[in-house]
């Protein structure tokens, strides 16, 4: 189904910019199908939220069969309401562009957090690998069991758990997100028997052979992510001359962990086998289950942490640039808040400000730190009111009070009388 787009091609617009409801003021990603930015969505009181635009790439507009697709999907995304499930508000379209807006997860996706330990030679503690995996299972067996009103399974699979699917928050949350590309049976059932999705290195063999799926497919990604977070390096490695990620992934050859040194880790790798059976009849038949044996086993080891831990470790460790960006970003949203800048004008050489300049405007972001809109493009980009004509500016008020004039003919009169009175005669 993919096959007829070639290379992703960004949308090379300016920002910030409009779209619907949303100002986009920030790109801060690509993947296969879209553009994430984080925007500004106004809300009906006049308040707004920091959300993320997945602006779809516009080739995708004549892939047949993928608008319909997809707003099925967003339609289904958009019943998901957990805590370890990304939240879908809305699904829209400008200029023929299909968008999805979404809760923003200030953090790091998976992919993000294992190069940054990797480069700071941080390894990842295994509390928190167990931890981020129980979490992401605990969004998946949610999705997994979601009925309709009239209690019939909505038969949602991701289909496409891999790192860049799981963000992790500096406040310590753990989501899955974009269940964009998850597909209710039914409409599986109508798509070529080709349109393999996600990516390869996080599919189950069945998957890899293009079969029918269902939540046990993901329940071989989660495997993988767990087998990744606590070996911190990828499982299935394609080789130059080797075969491809596609054939590791249809043989489903899982290599073996090394030890850890970690309480009952005979345990541990009975689970992580059990997820990455082969043959999905002999896997955890649910999230769930997995889930189960994972808990009990963090339980017995020993290795309870919690989200707050997580985040503060994230901060500590691996944020600091992002958390800086994150400032830029929000300075940047509230200058954007504050409305366009004063338009100067001058006025016989001085210049007059017809609305004060906001005070958020910020000062120069740290160092490494992604500037925010400049204010000269506020300005440039700031709507043109009414588009009427504006009546000229009014000239400088003068200040005229009456009692002025009076108090100088008081003060004027007294001094005459006084010199009358003491002037030498
Ligand atoms: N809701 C979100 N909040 C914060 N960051 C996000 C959010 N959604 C996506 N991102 C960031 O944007 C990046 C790109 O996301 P995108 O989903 O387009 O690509 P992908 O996950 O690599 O590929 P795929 O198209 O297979 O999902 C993600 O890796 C993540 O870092
Ligand atoms: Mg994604």
């Amino acid at each position: 189904m993919f096959a007829r787009v070639t290379a992703p091609v960004a949308t090379e617009l300016r920002l910030p910019r409009r779209i619907g409801r949303y100002t986009l003021f920030d790109r801060i990603g690509q993947g296969g199908m879209a553009e994430i930015f984080l925007a500004r969505a106004a809300t009906e009181l006049g308040g707004s939220r920091l959300v993320v635009v997945k602006q779809i790439l516009p080739q995708f507009a004549e892939v047949p069969d993928f608008e319909r697709l997809l707003v099925a999907e967003a339609k289904l995304a958009s019943r998901l309401t957990h805590a370890n499930v990304t939240q879908v508000y809305d699904l829209g379209r400008e200029d023929g562009c299909l968008f999805i807006a979404m809760q923003y997860v200030e953090g790091l996706d998976l992919n993000e957090l294992l190069r940054r330990c990797a480069k700071s030679r941080t390894p990842m503690p295994i509390p928190f690998a167990l931890h981020i995996v129980t979490e992401a299972l605990r969004g998946l067996d949610y999705a997994h069991r979601r009925t309709a009103d009239d209690g019939t399974p909505l038969g949602i699979v991701h289909r496409d758990v891999s790192p860049s699917n799981v963000l992790a928050s500096f406040e310590g949350e753990v989501k899955v997100c974009d269940f964009g590309i998850a597909r209710a049976n039914d409409i599986a059932e109508s798509l070529p028997d080709d349109a393999l999705k996600g990516k390869a290195g996080y599919m189950s063999p069945e998957h890899a052979r293009g079969e029918a799926l269902d939540a046990r497919a993901d329940v071989f990604a989660a495997g993988i992510l767990l087998w990744e977070l606590l070996a911190g390096r990828r499982m299935y490695k394609a080789q130059p001359d080797g075969p491809s990620l596609l054939e590791l992934a249809r043989r489903g050859d899982v290599p073996p962990l090394e030890p850890r040194g970690l309480a009952h880790e005979a345990e541990l790798h009975a689970i992580v086998g059990r997820a990455l059976a082969r043959d999905r009849d002999a896997r955890y038949p649910s999230a769930q289950a997995m889930l189960r044996d994972l808990e009990a086993y963090v339980a017995k080891a020993g290795l309870v942490t919690s989200g707050i831990k997580l985040g503060d470790w994230m901060s500590a460790e691996l944020g600091s640039e992002v958390v800086a960006q994150r400032r830029a970003r929000e300075r940047a949203a509230k200058a954007l808040e504050a409305g366009p800048l004063a338009e100067v004008r001058p006025i016989g050489g001085a210049a007059y400000a017809k609305t004060p300049a906001p005070t958020a405007v910020a000062p120069a972001p740290p160092e490494g730190a992604l500037a925010p809109p400049s204010v000269a493009s506020f300005v440039r980009d700031a709507p043109s009111g009414t588009g009427e004509p504006e009546a000229p500016l009014p000239a400088l008020p003068v200040a005229r009070a009456p009692w002025a004039g009076f108090a100088v003919a008081a003060a004027l009169l007294a001094i005459a009388a006084l010199w009358a009175l003491l002037r030498p005669r």
